[in-house]
């Protein structure tokens, strides 16, 4: 059990937070935001205390930060006297894109245990992915911790942070890819005669259920490809559609162009 922090609660704080709330892990959440009336009510929906950033930071074992890349020296000038003072152990979270674990050991001392996480925008519905790396203080019971914590945020995985931006060129990008998918699916659908309300539904749907087959049988995507162009028929004459536009060296070139866009 422990006491669980968010300075930060907009889009992705918020969603984070909600996930806290959900778990056992979670003994007491304390949340602040600059503009505090978003804090305090996020804190009335979930039954946590809303509170300034200085008192967050004395209190949370887990301390979420939750800022854009752009407040976080501001926010952090304005409580580090407040976490230097502190006697007892306390884990630092980080979410803030771009910043890696040798800035944010600069900016917060090199004795703070740090977690670093990227999560993504289906951390909203429960069906995320979470890639998270940690300073070498953090401990095995605390990396144990934070998962349990964000376990209803959907997946949660440890990987080394040289290969964070690559699987944030998926993870992180990747909604933005799939929605184009989504839509020109149903626009497709659309100039078929199907209403776009249903076009839309169908389609996220398809996609959802798709990689929760991929997922649970761990079956090649090829394979499932294969499985569904009948000899002849209408499926394969779609994927040469496909082929001849170039749609999936398409979308390998989306993700290396974001990955290689720097900060
Ligand atoms: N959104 C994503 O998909 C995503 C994915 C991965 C990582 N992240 C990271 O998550 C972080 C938050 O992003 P977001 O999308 O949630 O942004 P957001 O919706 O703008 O939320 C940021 C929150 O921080 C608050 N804030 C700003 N300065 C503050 C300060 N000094 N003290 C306390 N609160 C302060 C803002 O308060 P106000 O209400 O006053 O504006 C706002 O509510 C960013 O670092 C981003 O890189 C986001």
């Amino acid at each position: 059990m422990a006491t669980v922090g968010f300075i930060g609660t907009g889009n992705m704080g918020g969603a984070l937070a909600r996930a806290a709330a959900k778990s056992p892990r979670t003994e007491r959440l304390l949340l602040s935001n600059r503009t505090a009336e978003k804090a305090r009510r996020l804190a009335e929906e979930l039954g946590a205390e809303a509170l300034s950033n200085r008192e967050v930071a004395a209190r949370a074992e887990i301390l979420f930060l939750a800022v854009k890349p752009q407040y976080l020296e501001g926010m952090l000038d304005g409580i580090r006297d407040v976490l230097e003072a502190r006697k007892d152990r306390f884990v630092v979270v980080s979410m803030v894109a771009g910043k890696e674990l040798a800035v944010l050991q600069r900016l917060l001392g090199e004795k703070t245990p740090i977690l670093r996480m990227m999560p993504n925008i289906p951390v909203q519905v429960g069906d995320g992915v979470t890639l998270f790396c940690a300073s070498s203080q953090v401990t095995r019971e605390e990396k144990a911790c934070f998962c349990e914590l964000m376990q209803a945020s959907g997946m949660v995985t440890e990987l080394s942070e040289y290969l964070m931006d690559a699987a944030t060129g998926v993870t992180g990008c990747g909604p933005a890819f799939a929605a184009m998918f989504v839509e020109a699916l149903a626009d497709g659908a659309v100039a078929c005669g199907l209403p776009r309300k249903e076009a839309l539904a169908y389609s996220a749907q398809m996609l959802l259920g798709t990689a929760k087959l991929l997922l649970e049988t761990g079956e090649h995507p090829g394979s499932l490809k294969d499985r569904v162009c009948s000899p002849g028929g209408s499926t394969i004459q779609g994927v040469r559609k496909l082929e001849e536009r170039a749609f999936r060296s398409a979308v390998t070139d989306a993700v290396i162009a974001a990955f290689e866009k720097e900060f």
